[in-house]
């Protein structure tokens, strides 16, 4: 054995417990693992030494080689007992310490959220209709082309369906002969109640609807109230007097409420209901400027009528024995003339700076 041979050797021989020693030292995993690197990395103590195999004689390379092997797997070990002491150290650290205090306050104050000026105002509405006696009932987004259009009189290919440019949708499993569309309006939800209930009922309704339509006071998505009433004898007049009320509920006792004649299918006679205007007054001056009302001094508000008698057979009623009224109306429009909002998009942003404003 030459002098190198017996270097080589005894390096060897030393190197399981200089590690060991080494690791011991080591006092978190980042500085053990770079104390392993030390001995196992690529320019470590070990490769080092293997450099050293090339002066080996020929016939002693497999011997040294296997016992080269062994004092990896030794200091590898001893990285391995070294690291699972550190985390035991570690974790028994971590359950005898002072314990967190979940209880201190939060160092920036805790941010509220609260509900999206849609869901408030459709609340408010519902509620008023709800206190003047109407039961709350909800009805789907995705619908069937027969309770979106043609239990309401709609004809099928009629111009009047070019108001509500519609969504189609293709639905699995929906009936061959029927079409799907997302409702574009809340008008559906009158059918479904009417075509499985027997009179008397006053239901109110709201939720998403949809139209192919999208600018500043247009969202393809937007939110409608929908309500009506069916029993003997109900009149245009009862119908005046809830829609007047609830004007008055919402925007003030003095507000002025005035009756337009207008047409819906479903309907007949049909109206549409203008609220006196919120931003201006005929006499100060304000009026001849007022973009909200172009100058007229009313606000379109909703859409009402008498329930068409065809619509009551379309969905099982005796057109002969009942009358109803029904109305819907837009919550986005409430909404932006509560809160001044000049473009309905913001309504849909989710940006927090605006909403932050409710
Ligand atoms: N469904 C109508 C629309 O969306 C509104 C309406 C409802 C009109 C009920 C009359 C009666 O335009």
């Amino acid at each position: 054995m030459s002098d190198s041979d017996a270097s080589l050797a005894t390096a060897l021989e030393e190197t399981p417990g200089r590690a060991e020693r080494y690791f011991a030292e080591a006092a978190s995993e980042l500085s053990l693992r770079a104390a392993r690197a030390e001995f196992l990395g690529k320019k470590g103590h070990l490769t080092a030494l293997l450099r050293g195999m090339a002066e080996v004689p020929a016939d002693q390379r497999k011997a040294v080689g296997e016992r080269v092997n062994v004092v990896r797997e030794q200091v590898e070990h001893a990285f391995e007992a070294r690291l699972k002491s550190l985390r035991l150290a570690e974790r028994s650290a971590a359950l005898s310490g002072r314990p967190e205090d979940l209880t201190l306050p939060a160092r920036f104050g805790t941010p509220k959220g609260h509900r999206h000026p849609i869901a408030s105002v459709r609340d408010e509405i519902l509620d008023i209709f709800s206190s003047l006696g109407f039961e709350i009932a909800w009805g789907p987004q995705v619908e069937l082309e027969t309770n979106n259009f043609e239990k309401l009189a709609f004809p099928p290919d009629h111009p009047a369906t070019d108001m509500q440019d519609s969504f189609w949708v293709r639905v699995e499993g929906a009936p061959e002969n029927q079409r799907v569309l997302l409702r574009t309006h809340t008008s559906n939800v009158q059918v479904r109640q009417m075509s499985t209930r027997t009179p008397p009922m006053a239901v109110v309704s709201g939720g998403a609807v949809y139209r192919r339509d999208d600018d500043v006071t247009h969202s393809p998505m937007f939110h409608q109230i929908e309500g009506f009433r069916v029993d003997q004898r109900v009149s245009f007049a009862e119908l005046k007097g809830v829609l007047i009320e609830f004007a008055r509920r919402l925007y003030g006792s003095s507000t002025q409420v005035r009756f337009r004649p207008s047409y819906f299918p479903f309907v007949e006679p049909g109206a549409e209901v203008d609220v006196g205007c919120v931003f201006c007054t005929p006499t100060d001056g304000t009026r001849a400027a007022c973009r909200v009302c172009k100058a007229t001094g009313w606000l379109e508000i909703l859409g009402c009528g008498m329930i068409h008698p065809q619509v009551f057979t379309e969905c099982g009623i005796d057109a002969e024995r009942y009358t109803g009224f029904a109305f819907g109306l837009g919550v986005e429009r409430v909404a932006m003339l509560r809160y001044g909002i000049p473009d309905i998009r913001l309504l849909f942003e989710n940006d927090p700076r605006f909403l932050a404003q409710f």
